[in-house]
């Protein structure tokens, strides 16, 4: 799977987001849909966003604390 060794880091605004679990997304870190395209089996983790904030979402796949990086991709 397409994933990366570090979370991706967003200045994230106010709303319902869509992030990525599969990896296989071409718009990482939110869902564009490939999971079902290629049947991964997993589907995006929806997250409401209530305020302005920085995030880190997983890109390693292996957090404990999706989709949010939770420093596994460093272990
Ligand atoms: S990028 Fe996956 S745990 Fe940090």
């Amino acid at each position: 799977m397409p994933y990366q060794n570090e979370p991706y880091s967003i200045q994230e605004i106010p709303g319902t987001k869509h992030y990525c679990t599969c990896g296989e997304s071409g718009n990482k870190p939110y869902c564009d849909g490939s999971h079902k395209k290629l049947n991964t089996g997993k589907s995006p983790a929806q997250v409401e966003i209530s305020e302005a904030k920085d995030v880190f979402v997983c890109g390693c796949g292996k957090t404990g604390n999706s989709p949010f990086c939770d420093g596994s991709h460093s272990k």
